[in-house]
């Protein structure tokens, strides 16, 4: 066999191996030194096995062992294709050596352990959850004693590897169930802990289990996970996640100039009309607003009311808000999607991202006392009533209450004015 010259021809060959799974229980004596035991061993074509022994730091054999192929490789190369199939290999390996074999989520951040810096509920990764922990946020669940986060965890990852089988319903049922069971802090971290095992590089995957470690006060070692990310060419910037279409090209701020949107001094011109509805239907329709469903926020209340879904089009109700609709007809825009959004004090919208960085979103605010300020990247603004700010939601972004009373917005999607118009099509 001869060696293998370019990095095309190695990953055809990473590719192409025999993957198999050795384990070896069997402790061998050298010199009278007990050596330390053979728990995994990835036979790569035309090169050493690469062996992951008791103890060992994965991510530190896989360095070392990608050293040792340089010059026929650069490390980066190497790394980069085996890293992948390492992980995949050890996760079958998972639930049986996990101890023995000390794989955990430092294995795909980088090789040094994650410090443990301390958090507000006193939750340590590592724990196994058979019941969600009492003092944990739970996000608002109904979470009792009987909650059996295990079946939770295996329910979901058993959607997650159908989904993997391209079953669409599986997917489906995934996001469905992710948003009815309200998983805990600790949930989420087991769940996308082991989906990343099995999903390294899945944008979603990613981007939930990073943010999971987010939750739980574990800041650092997600941003190593996420300029992890970024520089194994996920996405272009480790604070701009999207999951689901990522275009790539595109001027990206998180923060936009609205001067270089006319339609907005048309859409904050009518600002007292479409205040005034609002608060009439709060009055009179309250059950149009509806509970935010995605398990996103924490304390407080989030309540919505979809006047256009990018799917559907103009819902039923508009017909409750004729002024508004005249105001958003006159701006002369097409709005993707549009919605009201109102949030009571104590409310905290956790990091999250948007789904795609083909669309901006305006917020035109409707009522608001102070006390209620969002960050979209780094940077920190705050709501000022019939004054509009326009953001892209592909950036990391969270909200943050502690005035005393409602903050309410009319939010109103539009593309990215530099997507070409064959490009931009509703999902
Ligand atoms: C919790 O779920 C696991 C996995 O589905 C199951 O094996 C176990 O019996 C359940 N425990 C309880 C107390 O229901």
């Amino acid at each position: 066999m001869s060696l293998i010259t370019s990095p095309r021809r190695y990953s055809l060959l990473l590719h192409s191996l025999v993957l198999s799974l050795l384990l070896s229980y069997s402790s061998v004596h050298v010199d009278g030194k007990k050596e330390k035991e053979t728990l995994h061993r990835l036979p790569i074509t035309g090169q050493a096995d690469l062996v992951f022994k008791v103890g060992d730091n994965p991510c530190k054999v896989l360095k070392k062992y990608c050293k040792s192929l340089q010059p026929r490789f650069t490390y980066e190369t190497c790394f980069s294709q085996l890293h992948p199939v390492a992980i995949q290999q050890l996760s079958q390996l998972w639930e049986k050596v996990r101890e023995r074999l000390k794989v955990d989520e430092t294995f795909f951040i980088d090789c040094e352990p994650i410090k443990y810096i301390g958090s507000s509920n006193g939750f340590s990764p590592g724990i196994s959850v058979t019941a969600a922990p009492t003092t944990l946020n739970n996000g608002g669940s109904t979470a009792t004693d009987t909650r059996n986060s295990s079946g939770i965890i295996s329910e979901m990852l058993t959607y997650l590897k159908r989904a993997m089988a391209m079953d669409a319903d599986a997917l489906q049922t995934f996001n469905t169930r992710r948003n009815e069971l309200k998983l805990t802090d600790s949930e989420r971290y087991e769940l996308y802990r082991k989906a990343l095992l099995l999903l390294p590089n899945n944008l979603f995957v990613v981007d939930q289990f990073g943010l999971a470690l987010m939750y739980i006060d574990y800041e650092a070692p997600a941003r190593k996970l996420f300029s992890n990310a970024v520089s194994r060419g996920m996405w272009g910037n480790p604070l701009q996640r999207p999951v689901s279409k990522y275009v790539p090209g595109l001027t990206s701020l998180p923060w936009h100039d609205k001067t270089n949107y006319p339609f907005i001094t048309r859409l904050e011109s009518g600002y007292q009309d479409i205040k005034d509805e609002l608060l009439s239907n709060l009055k009179e329709r309250r059950h149009l607003f509806t509970e935010e469903a995605e398990n996103l926020h924490v304390g407080g209340d989030w309540t919505e009311l979809r006047l256009k879904s990018s799917g559907l089009g103009f819902l039923k109700h508009t017909e409750y808000f004729p002024k508004t609709m005249r105001h958003i007809e006159n701006c002369g825009q097409d709005f993707t999607s549009i919605k009201f959004s109102a949030i009571q004090p104590g409310t905290h919208i956790r990091t999250h991202t948007g789904p795609t960085n083909e669309r901006l979103r305006v917020h035109l605010t409707l009522i608001h006392n102070g006390g209620a300020r969002i960050r979209v990247g780094t940077e920190w603004h705050t709501w000022e009533e019939g004054k509009a700010i326009i953001f892209d939601d592909s950036w990391e972004h969270e909200v943050i209450h502690t005035g005393d009373s409602i903050r309410a917005v009319l939010i109103l999607d539009i593309w990215h004015p530099e997507l070409p118009p064959s490009q931009r099509i509703v999902h």
